[in-house]
């Protein structure tokens, strides 16, 4: 009998005890802090590298799960949006290239789209002079947002675990809150007037006196998330979430309607595939720049013979920098949504057409663009990419943005997200150039329903029929030549991921007719050999925050970018 007594109280007593450990627990998450930030990593059955150590742990909780790359990337997707709102969205759009286990490569565009009530003109004034800030800030700059269409497109095609379960990670750190970086503090410091100027004091980001001690916690979103968590893609683009979206709209005189919100859908589209020696490298195709533009500058590199040039000598600098120059002079008159424009891709990418592009190269001389004024080229790492690959070898590299930093800063009332501003991606005028730098024309001109241009290039590289690199950054325009300096860096010249990563970068972009270098990374000396050949040079602080990894042997390398608060994680 006093063994059966015995028995009841420690069954109490264990019961009483598991209840107070619960509720101390529950009571000591007030927030999440920041888990220790891990530059490169390596691991045998997974691998994430994002911008955000948070969605980097996050990544790799759901491969511990069991879930698959593609299951990862949709809860790091939405974790981003949460803990990264400078750049993470589900009011933007982005591209995710998807390798699967049993060989297949695809790409999902979910870029957003012109509303029904757009109009080629819509940004200029009668004298046909550019509106001010009119396609960069507030409602009219925004396009309709593709990313929950496309992580839901995503999730339908390849997930593995219940979707909820990828949303249930983001719900926790909206609704708890998050401690803010350094950096993080001081970019939504900068952010501080606009955002206030467009939405009031009530919105999540409008703290009197950012601090890196504050916690940034966003019921409103937490709400939305659980809608989407709840009921899918109807859980934005219907229901109360769009009706916010819209209402915010006719608050803020934006032209966004519930049609357009209902028939927005992200689409599968074709990869662009170029192989050079061992590799065989997939990038996104038009509606993105970056595909076209990084087979054109690898196949010109190639016939060039880059690899006989010492690394960042001044013959190796001249002939990338005149490399791109013609690339991106192609990019603005040529290429837009393929939907809506045809564009002559195996012209573009042919490869005696791309020798003839370099036929009045001279070694010794800067070739002159045209001489024109152009926009100042923005301090730009206002997008995301990420890269997951799991066990099986499915493998996803995801470039995702807002485009600039916190997109249009509006906003959306009650649902607690941002709104892009990625009209600026669209040619709003020839000539003017965009929130990069940019130029377009025809091809690129606004039209309702069209994906503006991009340039993201989420880009994954097979050795064989194995999957080899996930490479990707953002940086606008500067994206692709950061992609291909990273490419080059790994594999010809043998640098380890980190060192691919971390090596200073330079970028030109035909227009502006300069050549940027990072500071303070490149030899003054071949820096002034390349003044005395013509070339316009520039500095800038940093270029591109590019997450990669390398497989080899089945063992996951993951290298993340020192240029910021970048987080590669593995097991
Ligand atoms: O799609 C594009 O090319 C641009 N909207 C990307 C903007 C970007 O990368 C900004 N951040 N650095």
């Amino acid at each position: 009998m006093f063994q059966k007594l015995n028995e009841l109280n420690l069954k109490k007593l264990f019961l009483i005890l598991s209840i107070t450990i619960l509720i101390f627990s529950c009571k000591q998450i007030t927030y999440f802090d920041i888990p220790p930030i891990t530059k490169e990593a390596s691991g045998q059955n997974g691998m994430v590298v994002t911008a955000h150590p948070l969605a980097s742990t996050i990544g790799n909780d759901i491969l511990k799960q069991g879930g698959n790359a593609i299951d990862a990337a949709i809860a790091v997707h939405f974790a981003l949006a949460v803990c990264y709102p400078i750049a993470g969205n589900i009011g933007g759009g982005g591209f995710m290239m998807i390798h699967s286990a049993d060989g297949k490569t695809e790409c999902l565009d979910y870029r957003e789209t012109a509303p029904l009530k757009s109009t080629t003109d819509m940004y200029l004034n009668e004298d046909k002079t550019v509106k001010k800030n009119a396609s960069t800030l507030g409602a009219l700059s925004c396009g309709v947002p593709g990313s929950v269409d496309g992580m839901w497109q995503a999730h339908q095609k390849y997930g593995k675990l219940e979707w909820e379960k990828l949303l249930a990670p983001a719900i926790k750190l909206a609704e708890y809150g998050i401690l803010l970086t350094s950096r993080e503090v001081n970019a939504l410091t900068n952010a501080q007037e606009e955002l206030l100027e467009i939405n009031g004091k009530s919105n999540p980001y409008y703290i009197e006196n950012w601090k890196s001690s504050n916690t940034l916690t966003q019921s409103d979103l937490a709400l939305t998330l659980k809608q989407i968590s709840e009921k899918g893609r109807d859980g934005f683009y219907k229901g109360w979430v769009a009706d916010s979206i819209v209402s915010t709209m006719h608050r803020h005189d934006g032209i966004i309607s519930l049609q357009d919100l209902n028939d927005y859908r992200a689409k599968w589209r074709k990869p662009l595939i170029k192989r050079i020696g061992d590799y065989t490298i997939y990038c996104p195709p038009p509606p993105s720049s970056g595909g076209v533009a990084l087979i054109q500058l690898l196949e010109i590199l190639r016939q060039s013979n880059l690899d006989s040039l010492p690394y960042h000598s001044t013959a190796y600098i001249h002939l990338v920098a005149e490399a791109e120059r013609r690339v991106y002079a192609d990019r603005a008159e040529h290429l837009g949504d393929p939907d809506f424009y045809k564009i002559p891709i195996d012209s573009l990418i042919d490869s005696s057409y791309l020798a003839s592009r370099m036929s009045n190269f001279n070694p010794l001389m800067a070739t002159p663009s045209d001489s024109i004024s152009s926009g100042v080229f923005e301090e730009s790492d206002q997008t995301t990419h990420f890269n997951v690959i799991d066990a099986e070898g499915n493998a996803v590299s995801v470039t995702t943005t807002l485009n600039g930093a916190y997109g249009s800063k509006l906003v959306v009332r009650g649902a607690g997200f941002l709104l892009n501003n990625e009209m600026d991606d669209f040619s709003i005028k020839p000539g003017v150039p965009n929130l990069y730098g940019l130029v377009g024309s025809e091809a690129n001109k606004i039209e309702p329903k069209k994906r503006m241009l991009s340039s993201m290039t989420p880009t994954i590289i097979l050795k064989g029929n194995k999957c080899y690199a996930l490479v990707g950054t953002p940086g606008g325009s500067t994206i692709i030549t950061s992609v291909l300096q990273t490419i080059l860096n790994l594999t010809q010249e043998g640098f380890t991921p980190q060192e691919s990563v971390n090596s200073g970068r330079f970028h030109h972009q035909w227009r502006p007719d300069t050549i940027f270098f990072e500071s303070g990374t490149f030899n003054e000396e071949v820096i002034d050999s390349l003044k005395k050949m013509g070339h316009g040079i520039a500095y800038y602080g940093a270029i591109g925050r590019v997450e990669l990894i390398e497989i080899v042997d089945g063992l996951m390398y993951g290298a993340a970018d020192p240029r910021g608060d970048d987080c590669a994680m593995g097991y």
